[in-house]
């Protein structure tokens, strides 16, 4: 048995759309021990090759929801034994058909696989050989964003995720389900899925790029158990997919806000999704209650929010001209009403309670900063109301709850333990050599546009959560590698780009305030790579994710004046932290926001940088 082998067809997920995406796609597809890898564009060809596959009907067939233009599957080979791992890992593949002998020892891998992968896979066998048509976990993670949305509660949104799971399979005719299916294999972009958006959060991971490389990694890592950190963690991206995969990780933040969404990300697919149900049915009507001024006579905590002490906004938000005293009132009045629903929920569900209340609050109080580091902002506010923004959130995460039981139960997902600690990743607060993957993603350079605002953008969400005041609010981000203080910097020390690049900042009179919080970035970048290659065990890999290159523009004509390599110079830096730097690849991203950067249509590359720690 251990030596059948098989033949492998990898449907791409229609959805991808950009040349870096495919790259991964195929460095993972390689990553497992397949032979033989080719891509295809015209998947109707590869019924020449295997004239069975041309049988197939339903969501089945071949060439149905298939990439219009490109790559639109992986062909390979390899031993039977490696579809297991093909299903529950891949990152980018809608649909496996694996064309093998009909052999009884392939029958009874067969029923095996279903016990334990769940009801994933339809088998069509003649004669002598078999066809397995296989759904890949991660695909239906993806698919349940789709379905979630478009049901009603916990229990339909898991009758759904069973009907569209059927319809795949053609186990089910019936209309609803099959354009449920639909609806998922068409859907435009599903980054979302799981908890992945519990919190507004620029400059997150795509999961599937993270999802990809951990996959990569472990591969090339072999047999053995692995551990994952992400010392620059975030909104926790890296935890979660490390989690589904069944790898335990750490994830380090200096900033206590998104420790606090790391944690919630992880915990809120975990929770029971009755009791969640009840207690956002609860926190719902006490907050419809505050509008319609309808409050229960036994309903202490409610009549406690007029005596609690306001929140106070900082002193250089409450300058804005569109932040007057009766707006100010009115924001501080929405905010202790969800913080008095937060503050008598139930512990189990307190976490992802505050994070939500965080999240809209922070999705209603929108700053944008802008310029070259004076602190200059554009504030607007949404429509809705913070209680509306939060109610809708907690109905959303309900129904997320529900999707990971129904993952759990149906396809028996486990999901690695994952710890999140506030820390610095210039002093990891971690043993030497305890991980075999890093993988993460710093603050970008601070004197690209606007990245001093990382503290005081979420200022409103912070003071409500009590992890701040508004006086200290903005201290907060002194720690944080970036910030716009850069005292006590030897700039003989820098490397001769990093050194070009804060001389030509401090030439520029508008950026030159800009100068010593760049010097200050790659001497902190710097101490993170030796702190990286200190936690990494001999072998283990390292991937960092920054963007390519910041370019400087004249700002009355967009003319382009400097470009600074900022992956080459992490590269540089890694390098010098001895770790062996294997590739730099740049993966290009759709920019939705046009007005994020002048230029702003220029194409925007990310680059992976790939080290390695020299075997011990
Ligand atoms: C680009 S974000 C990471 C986003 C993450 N990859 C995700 O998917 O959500 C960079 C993070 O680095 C954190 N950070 C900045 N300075 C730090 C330091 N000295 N130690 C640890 N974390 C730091 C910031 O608070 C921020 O959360």
């Amino acid at each position: 048995m251990a030596g059948q082998q098989a033949r492998f067809v990898l449907k791409l997920r229609r959805n991808i759309a950009l040349e870096g995406d495919l790259l991964l796609a195929r460095m993972e597809v390689e990553a497992f021990s397949l032979a033989g890898v080719r891509g295809v564009a015209d998947i109707k060809s590869v019924t020449q090759d295997i004239p069975g596959l041309r049988r197939l009907r339903g969501f089945g067939r071949l060439d149905l929801n298939v990439r219009e233009n490109g790559i639109q599957a992986y062909v390979a080979e390899g031993p039977l034994t490696t579809l297991p791992d093909l299903i529950r890992r891949l990152s980018f593949v809608q649909r496996i058909y694996c064309v093998t002998a009909r052999t009884a020892e392939a029958l009874e891998l067969l029923n095996e696989l279903e016990e334990v992968l769940g009801p994933v896979l339809a088998c069509h066998s003649n004669e002598d050989s078999l066809i397995i048509e296989a759904i890949p976990h991660y695909a239906l993670f993806e698919f349940s964003q789709v379905v979630a949305r478009r049901s009603k509660g916990r229990i339909e949104t898991k009758q759904n995720l069973s009907a569209v799971l059927d319809a795949l399979l053609g186990r089910t005719d019936a209309r609803h389900a099959k354009s449920l299916a639909e609806a998922a294999l068409s859907a435009r972009s599903t980054t979302s899925h799981l908890s992945h958006d519990i919190h507004y959060y620029k400059a997150k991971f795509f999961p599937r790029l993270v999802r990809s490389i951990l996959n990569i990694c472990t591969q090339r890592l072999g047999d053995g158990s692995h551990r994952v950190i992400d010392n620059f963690v975030g909104s926790g991206t890296t935890l979660l997919e490390a989690a589904t995969l069944g790898i335990p990780s750490l994830g380090v933040d200096i900033d206590p806000l998104s420790v606090l969404i790391a944690k919630a990300k992880l915990e809120a697919v975990q929770i029971d999704s009755r009791l969640l149900a009840e207690e956002s049915a609860q926190a719902m009507q006490a907050l419809e209650a505050q509008t319609t001024g309808q409050l229960a006579l036994f309903d202490e905590p409610l009549h406690e929010v007029g005596k609690a002490p306001a929140i106070k906004f900082p002193g250089w938000l409450m300058k804005n001209r569109k932040m007057t005293a009766r707006v100010a009132a009115g924001l501080q009045q929405e905010i202790r009403g969800v913080q008095s629903v937060v503050a008598r929920c139930d512990p189990q569900v307190a976490g992802l309670f505050r994070v939500l209340m965080s999240d809209a609050i922070a999705r209603k109080i929108r700053m944008r900063f802008l310029g070259t580091g004076v602190g200059r902002f554009s504030l607007t506010f949404a429509k809705p109301s913070i209680a509306q923004i939060f109610s809708k959130s907690l109905a959303r995460y309900v129904k997320v709850a529900a999707t990971s039981e129904w993952l759990r139960q149906t396809i028996h997902l486990e999901f690695a333990d994952a710890q999140v600690v506030r820390g610095d990743a210039r002093h990891i607060p971690s043993r030497s050599g305890g991980f075999d993957i890093l993988m993460t993603s710093p603050p970008y350079l601070p004197a690209s546009s606007g990245r001093e605002s990382y503290a005081k953008a979420r200022a409103p969400s912070l003071i409500a959560l009590g992890m701040t005041t508004h006086e200290e609010v903005d201290s907060l981000a002194d720690g944080s590698i970036g910030s716009m203080s850069g005292d006590g910097i030897d700039l003989e020390s820098l490397s001769e780009r990093e050194r070009d690049i804060v001389e030509w900042l401090l030439r520029d009179e508008l950026r030159a305030i800009k100068a010593k919080p760049t010097a200050r970035y790659f001497l902190d970048m710097r101490r993170a790579f030796a702190e990286m290659r200190r936690v990494l065990s001999p072998g283990g890999y390292c991937v960092v994710i920054s963007g390519k290159q910041s370019t400087f523009y004249q700002f009355s004509t967009r003319k382009a004046l400097y470009t600074v390599q900022s992956a080459l110079i992490l590269a540089e830096e890694a390098r010098q932290a001895g770790f062996e730097v294997e590739g730099l690849h740049d993966v290009q991203l759709v920019k939705l926001n046009r007005n994020a950067r002048p230029r702003s249509l220029d194409d925007y590359y990310e680059t992976i940088i790939l080290l390695k720690s020299p075997d011990g």
